[in-house]
């Protein structure tokens, strides 16, 4: 590894089909990272467990997961690609980092009091602990900069103060990393129908989320339903505007334009119209990533090859971090 770039860490949870708020939230933005930093994109697939339970849908997921990766413009060659799972090293930090971490910092988590309500029935220790998973992932590697969605920026905050705590306790370990949300206005794209709340793969109500495997009828569909306003004025405004300014949102980032050229492009049209160019400005989009998708997907021996390189080069560098935390530590 070229030790002059910064190390850029993110993942995501293969806890279902991907959405285009994953999509814009976090990978549309990972490839053109790949130039400027040494970029570990992992597939968090312990952090799924903690809500998920059907296996052969979590192997589905999985392998998804990667897929779409790799149509987003994530080279293999160029950036570390791996499922967490397959480095045992993420288990093992976690452990350690689960000392340094006060249960009063854990319980503060807006993430888990909101799990908490949607999976009530199933509020297990995994959930309460999983930023902590999530510290390990990023501190394993030493990373300077984290790619997040800005739902995850609380999750940072707390695996930059565990690093502070142990380096203040230990020494000099760990970096201290940095996030990164890659746009103010894409980084949280929210439901259709209830514009006040973040758009989830794991949402009951399917008309709420774009899912990137969708066809174009059914995107058609959900963007007519989608919730609006009464106004039929097109403009910004997150608060007063909720459910226009979040198709304004989706719009901007997909076409990777600035939201305020949008605004003016649109500012004449009715609700109807700009629904229909969404509409197909979307399913145009989806169909050439679905296009690649596809390709990649029924290749299975090209996505065990990459995962089993990933692996091995991820295990590289944790292994050399858990061994000197061992030695620090005296264990
Ligand atoms: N919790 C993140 C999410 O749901 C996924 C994730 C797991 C992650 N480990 C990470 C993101 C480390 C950034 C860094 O979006």
């Amino acid at each position: 590894m070229n030790l002059l770039k910064p190390i850029l860490f993110s993942a995501v949870q293969p806890s279902g089909t991907l959405t285009i708020g994953n999509y814009i939230g976090s990978i549309l933005h990972w490839s053109s990272m790949q130039t400027t930093h040494h970029c570990i994109y992992s597939i968090a697939d312990l952090h799924a467990l903690t809500v998920f339970k059907n296996i052969s849908s979590l192997q589905q997921s999985k392998l998804d997961t990667l897929c779409f990766y790799l149509s987003a413009g994530i080279n293999p060659k160029q950036s570390i690609i791996f499922l967490q799972s397959q480095v045992h090293q993420h288990c093992q930090l976690n452990w350690i980092l689960n000392c340094y971490t006060y249960f009063g910092e854990l319980k503060r988590m807006v993430q888990f009091k909101q799990k908490s309500k949607i999976y009530a029935k199933n509020i297990n220790s995994g959930l309460f602990n999983y930023p902590i998973l999530m510290s390990s992932d990023i501190l394993l590697y030493q990373s300077n900069v984290v790619l997040i969605g800005k739902d995850q920026k609380q999750h940072l905050e707390l695996a930059r103060n565990i690093a502070h705590r142990f380096n203040f306790l230990h020494g000099k370990f760990f970096n201290i990393p940095d996030s990164y949300i890659p746009n103010k206005y894409s980084c949280k794209i929210m439901a259709l129908l209830n514009p006040t709340i973040k758009m989830s793969k794991t949402d009951v109500n399917h008309n709420n989320v774009i899912f990137l495997l969708d066809n174009k009828k059914s995107v058609f569909n959900k963007i007519n339903k989608s919730v609006t306003d009464s106004e039929n004025k097109i403009f910004y405004n997150s608060d007063t505007k909720p459910g226009i300014s979040n198709l304004l949102n989706i719009y901007a980032s997909l076409k990777r334009q600035n939201i305020h050229e949008v605004e003016k492009i649109f500012k004449k049209t009715s609700y109807k119209d700009f629904k229909y160019l969404l509409a197909c400005m979307i399913s145009n989009k989806l169909s050439v990533l679905q296009e690649k998708f596809h390709y990649f997907r029924n290749n299975l021996p090209y996505l065990k090859n990459i995962l089993d390189y990933g692996a091995y080069q991820a295990k590289k560098i944790a292994q050399k971090t858990i061994e000197n935390i061992y030695n620090l530590l005296g264990l």
